[in-house]
């Protein structure tokens, strides 16, 4: 990942640069809580994608740089709302917005980045775009809700994950790679290729992310671990594990999964109960074949640098433990 930070080193500092920019504010806890979360250590995926995405296709001018602004800030938005809607302490390894400035901050100010987003996004000139990521904001409200309403539903199967994982995450990460296409010029036929390309990335994503929960140390991970089974969030590990356990197991994970609280000998239960089902390795199975799904996207692009970095990028999102 080193090498593809430090091709793309000048235009992340000029991404940077924006951030400041925009978070610019008469209303100070507005720039507060936006310079802390936008400062805590993000991994940029998304502006990397975008920004080595304009590489591939030969993108000449300065407009990708505002665009990779805004899918960081389209993504900052969503998880200052998605710490308030998941009662999240912590984020980046360090205390959510949320926690230091109480859910009502973070959920004004995450309405203020969306906002801007759109601002910065009519700079792009281009109806094309702003129909792209419009329809993409709309799509991630949507997994959002969709994931709430599956909450603590055991029936929820992979299928149905899925489709929460394309709609809250994999979406954004697409519309971030099919943009640069846009800005381009490219053929339908590659702009397309950019977008499967990301939704595939994204997917994988999310399914580490989901596979991080239950084991990732949480020095690195910097959430707290399996959160989300407290929250009763329905992911790929515990799903595989239900799907192959015996009637009294998933009895047992119905209890868990319906009590008040979370107790750690319940967590303990159900993270044994996956590692004895193979949900983590399964899970994990998922991601690498969907980077794979991924490059191939790409052959109809010539190889070079971009396309390389991109490759990187790829194989990063399944390697990561952060
Ligand atoms: C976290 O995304 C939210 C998910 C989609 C799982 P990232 O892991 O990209 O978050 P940062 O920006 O690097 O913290
Ligand atoms: C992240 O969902 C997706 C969005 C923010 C839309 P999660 O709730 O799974 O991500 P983390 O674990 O909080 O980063
Ligand atoms: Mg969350
Ligand atoms: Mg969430």
């Amino acid at each position: 990942m080193e090498t593809v930070i430090a091709l793309l080193k000048d235009e992340l500092a000029a991404v940077e640069s924006q951030f400041k920019k925009n978070l610019a504010s008469d209303v100070k806890l507005v720039s507060q809580v936006g310079d802390y979360v936008l400062s805590s250590g993000g991994k940029r995926i998304r502006p990397m994608l975008l920004l080595l995405s304009a590489r591939l296709c030969g993108y000449q001018g300065d407009k990708h740089i505002e665009l990779a602004g805004v899918v960081e800030f389209i993504h900052t938005a969503t998880l200052l709302h998605d710490d308030v809607v998941d009662s999240a302490n912590l984020r980046r390894g360090n205390r959510s917005a949320n926690s230091v400035w109480g859910n009502q901050a973070s959920v004004l100010v995450g309405d203020f980045l969306f906002a801007k987003s759109f601002s910065v996004m009519v700079g792009s000139e281009s109806l094309r775009i702003l129909k792209i990521l419009s329809d993409t904001t709309t799509q991630l409200a949507e997994g959002e809700i969709l994931q709430l309403i599956n909450t603590c539903d055991l029936e929820v199967d992979e299928p149905r994950y899925l489709q929460v994982v394309r709609d809250k995450t994999a979406i954004l990460i697409a519309a971030a790679c099919q943009v640069a296409g846009v800005l381009a010029g490219v053929s339908d036929e590659q702009e397309l290729a950019l977008r499967e390309f990301g939704l595939e990335i994204g997917t994988a994503f999310q399914l580490m992310d989901d596979a991080l929960d239950y084991v990732a140390d949480e020095e690195d991970f910097g959430k707290e671990k399996g959160h989300d089974l407290f929250e009763g969030k329905m992911t790929l590990p515990l799903i595989h594990a239900y799907a192959n356990s015996t009637a009294a197991e998933q009895e047992e994970i119905s209890r868990i999964i319906d009590a008040e609280e979370l107790i750690p000998e319940d967590l303990d239960y159900i993270c044994n109960l996956i590692e004895d089902k193979d949900g983590i390795a399964y899970t994990y199975k998922r991601a690498k074949a969907r980077i794979e799904q991924a490059k191939q996207h790409l052959d109809i692009f010539p190889d070079g640098e971009a396309r390389q970095a991109l490759f990187t990028l790829a194989d990063y999102v399944v390697s990561r433990n952060k």
